[in-house]
């Protein structure tokens, strides 16, 4: 799960699909295309949205994606247009290009829609991002089990 800062849509969207997979089959992490927030906490209202609904995501950390995580993962989400340029600028071959795909195509396929940016905004934006991740991440989940 990848976004810009790793502490606002990822963290929430690495904590509900870890939530929705078998921990012992599913490896799951997010990362940020920015160094910003490395070693950061998830933003706080993240983490409150988070545990409203029954989910601890605060010993989470940021981090930023690198291209051997190309190597580690088999499927890369991205929230944003941006994040997807970012992202596919690191890519090595086709095959690393092939796995970065953008998380709201899973609800709404090949429309390359944006999970907004919740940073600058009020805690419904937050709200919001929730409940947009937890479908998408419900899809994948389903296709994934
Ligand atoms: P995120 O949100 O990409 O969903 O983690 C942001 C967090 C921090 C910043 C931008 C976006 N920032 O500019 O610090």
């Amino acid at each position: 799960m990848v976004c810009l800062g790793n502490i606002c849509r990822s963290p929430l969207a690495e904590g509900i699909l870890k939530s929705k997979l078998p921990s012992d089959l599913f490896k799951v992490d997010s990362a940020g295309t920015a160094n910003y927030h490395v070693g950061n906490s998830p933003d706080k209202r993240s983490v409150a949205v988070a545990r409203k609904y029954g989910l601890d995501i605060s010993n989470l950390k940021g981090r930023q994606f690198k291209t051997s995580d190309f190597d580690l993962f088999d499927l890369i989400y991205v929230m944003d247009d941006s994040n997807f340029n970012n992202v596919i600028s690191l890519a090595r071959n086709d095959e690393d290009i092939a796995k970065v795909k953008f998380i709201l195509n899973e609800i709404y396929p090949n429309q390359n829609y944006d999970v907004p940016d919740p940073y600058y905004g009020g805690d419904e934006g937050f709200e919001n991002v929730y409940k947009m991740l937890d479908e998408a991440c419900g899809v994948i989940a389903e296709t994934l089990t």
